[in-house]
Formats: structure tokens, C-alpha cells, sequence
């Protein structure tokens, strides 16, 4: 990774810094209470950092889609749970760039926190348009004129080409924070220098990337050796022609993964053994855990885990490894009888001695639920992000901290 600017490279004595840190958290639809404040005591990291350099620090973030059970407009409460993990109060505007905002922007004073209304309530953040098109929305022309410096800490959001991302580059010094620099230095570590040998996990049920992260991993020569489980497993077993039953193809369909068949072929073609699939399945009949052999396929119960053979398999293939990239679960992990699968060849990269970092969709979610979460080198705060870099994508928020937009 070229060298990005960091908190290192400024001073902000004084100066009124707008951050753009990833405020989108689990909420409960009901009550709209957070439920997970992972990522604000992350990013509370880098604006406590801010505060005590004296600077005025401005946050803007969204929370949710608009339409979305998740979403809420106003971030009083993340402003609530951000003073909490601070120790001090947090201002709150109902307001992004409007007169309240901008006023009490001006009556900062240095060490002073102040977080706006959802980004999000405002139409055009969420276009899709370039740095410069987005630098002449109302919202970067109206705040920019007020800050002296943009802090982009929001790995997890660096996918999106939005205003709050991209915008404000054009106009006025950028670098990163702290979350997105620890982000980009693991990332890093395990895509671009791994130490070798390098392997690969890749499971959950939004499989229509793996695809293109194994191309990506293979090619490159990042990874070795690349494990598969859930759906992304019974993608490459159709690709084998294994027979996986009318439910399991259903599944598939409904999950745009069907036609990825071909794509999944060419690349068992050209890595052959490099790409390990399951020699056998845990099946839900019913709730009940039933393992059969790849071979006994196809059967119209739900394929849910991967079998202990294949995990003796998976924990063996993980010995000597020095460098271990994990993304999604091995089966279904909400239910108690098929967490089995993630849960012996998690731990084994827990207790490898590798670097180890994890990312992605449900991830941090079953770590934790493992108790596996601290005992990996690096657990990433990105779902979406997180896969779009790790298959080599160009992020537009990483893009524009490396002045390439
Ligand atoms: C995330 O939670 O992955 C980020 O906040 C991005 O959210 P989005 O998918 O709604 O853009």
C-alpha cells in the first residue's frame, strides 16, 4: 500500500476537522436502540485523538438506508452512546448543513465533539457520482467553506462513491483516521506481503463475490490454498457436477449464484486441487444434524454445515500456515446444530500462531458468538468493503486518500 496520510501528518491545533466514521450499527427495529456499538468505540479512537490535539471535531454518518427497518434519522443516540465512550457530552444537531448546523459548527471551541443528522437524510449522498461531482453537491459546498481538514476513518463505507466519502476531497486536505489506517495496514499485511504459505477461508451466504476473491487470490499468488463452505462450497461442488438436490439448486437460484456455475468451473480448470471444496455435509432434517458424504448426493434437505470430515480436512490444511485470511461462516451458524463446521476450523485458525485476519458480512458476528473474536490478529469493522478490497476491487475512499480520484 503507497503511503496514505494519516493523524501523524497534521496539526490540528484549533483547527475544525470533519471526520466521516462508520456510525452504522445494529439496531433493534422496535425500540431503534443500538444493539452493538462496535464501531463507535472504534472510531471513538480517532476523535478522542482529534480532541486532545485540539481540535473541533464535526461527525458526519449515516445509519441505515432510508426505507429500511435499520434506519433512523436523527443520530442522537449514537451522539448519546459516542459521549459515553468518550467521558464527555456530545453535541447533537438535528441538522446536516443548514443554518443550525453551521452555526454551532462556528461555536466550537477546541476538544468539543459535535455530530450531525444522518447523511443519509440528504438525497444526493447516496448518487453515485465522482469526487468532483459530488464537491459541488449542497452539502460539501455548504460545510466545506467551515472545515479546515476531512478525516476518513470509514473503511467500511470506502466502497461507496458517496458524498460524504469522496466529497469533500476536491476542496480540502484528507487523510485517514485511525480505524481506516489499522483497516488498510491489515489488509495489507495479509493481501499484498503475506507471509507464506497463505490460505484462504471463504464461506457465508452472500457468495456472489467468491468468484471473483478466488480469481483475484489465485492469480495474484496472494493465496495458496482456499477452503470453501457454505453456499460458496455448493457452488464450486455444482461446478464439480455434484448433484446437490432441487432445494440446494433452488437456493442457489435464488441467491444469483446458479449461473456463476461456468465461471466456478474455469477456475477448479485452472487451480484444480488449490481450490478445496467438502467431501461431506451436515444436512437439516428438520432441525436435526444429519452428515452424509458428497458422494451420497443429492438429497432434498438443506445442505447447512460442512461435515467433521471435511473440518479434520480444513484444520489439517491450515497446519503451517503463516497467514490466514477468513471471510463468512461454514454453514448456517444461527442455529446451534450447524455451527459445528465454523466453530472447529475457526478455532483452529484461532490457535494457528498465523496472522490471522477476518472480515466480511456475518463474520465478527460468529467470531464473537464463538468467543473467538480476540484471538484473531485482526477482525475487520467492514462487511461489504471488506470484500469488494479483498477481491481486488479499487475503492473509491481508499482512492481518494491515495489522490488517485
Ligand atoms: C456497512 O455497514 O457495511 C456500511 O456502513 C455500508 O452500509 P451500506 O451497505 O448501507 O452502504
Amino acid at each position: 500500500m503507497s503511503k496514505i496520510p494519516t493523524l501523524d501528518d497534521f496539526n490540528f491545533k484549533g483547527k475544525t476537522v470533519l471526520v466521516r466514521p462508520d456510525f452504522n450499527v445494529p439496531i433493534d427495529p422496535a425500540t431503534k436502540e443500538i444493539v452493538d456499538d462496535t464501531r463507535i468505540r472504534a472510531h471513538a479512537e480517532t476523535i478522542r485523538e482529534l480532541c486532545e490535539k485540539g481540535a473541533k471535531v464535526v461527525v458526519v454518518a449515516h445509519q441505515g438506508r432510508p426505507g429500511e427497518p435499520d434506519y433512523v434519522e436523527s443520530l442522537k443516540g449514537h451522539a448519546e452512546r459516542l459521549g459515553e465512550v468518550l467521558g464527555k457530552t456530545v453535541k447533537y444537531v438535528d441538522d446536516l448543513f443548514g443554518e443550525e448546523a453551521k452555526k454551532t459548527i462556528r461555536g466550537l471551541k477546541p476538544g468539543e465533539v459535535l455530530v450531525l443528522k444522518n447523511v443519509r437524510s440528504f438525497p444526493g449522498e447516496t448518487k453515485r457520482r465522482s469526487p468532483q461531482e459530488h464537491a459541488k453537491s449542497e452539502f460539501v459546498r455548504e460545510l466545506a467553506p467551515l472545515i479546515d481538514v476531512f478525516v476518513l476513518d470509514a473503511f467500511s463505507v470506502a466502497h461507496r462513491s458517496h458524498a460524504s466519502i469522496v466529497g469533500f476531497a476536491p476542496l480540502k486536505p484528507v487523510c485517514a483516521g485511525r480505524v481506516m489506517e489499522r483497516e488498510l495496514k491489515a489488509l495489507s499485511k495479509v493481501l499484498e506481503s503475506p507471509e507464506k504459505p497463505m490460505v484462504c477461508i471463504l464461506g457465508g451466504a452472500k457468495a456472489e463475490k467468491a468468484v471473483g476473491i478466488i480469481g483475484y487470490m489465485l492469480s495474484k499468488g496472494v493465496a495458496d490454498k482456499i477452503l470453501t463452505g457454505g453456499l460458496v462450497a455448493q457452488l464450486f461442488l455444482m461446478a464439480k457436477g455434484v448433484e446437490l438436490g432441487d432445494v440446494n439448486v433452488e437456493i442457489l437460484k435464488r441467491k444469483g449464484l446458479y449461473d456463476l456455475a461456468p465461471e466456478a468451473k474455469k477456475l477448479l480448470d485452472e487451480y484444480g486441487e488449490m481450490i478445496k471444496t467438502p467431501v461431506d455435509v451436515a444436512l437439516d432434517f428438520d432441525g436435526k444434524r444429519v452428515e452424509v458424504k458428497v458422494s451420497e448426493l443429492p438429497s432434498e434437505k438443506p445442505v447447512s454445515d460442512i461435515g467433521s470430515e471435511t473440518a479434520d480436512l480444513y484444520v489439517n490444511a491450515l497446519s503451517g500456515a503463516n497467514s490466514i485470511l477468513v471471510s463468512g461462516p461454514l454453514g448456517v451458524y444461527e442455529k446451534e446444530a450447524f455451527i459445528e463446521g465454523t466453530r472447529r476450523v475457526f478455532e483452529a485458525v484461532a490457535a494457528s500462531g498465523a496472522y490471522t485476519v477476518a472480515g466480511g458480512g456475518d463474520t465478527a458476528a460468529v467470531l464473537k458468538k464463538l468467543g473467538l473474536y480476540d484471538r484473531f490478529s485482526y477482525v475487520s469493522l467492514a462487511g461489504g468493503a471488506f470484500i469488494e478490497y479483498i477481491r481486488g476491487a479499487k475503492l473509491p475512499g481508499v482512492e481518494v486518500l491515495l489522490g488517485r480520484l
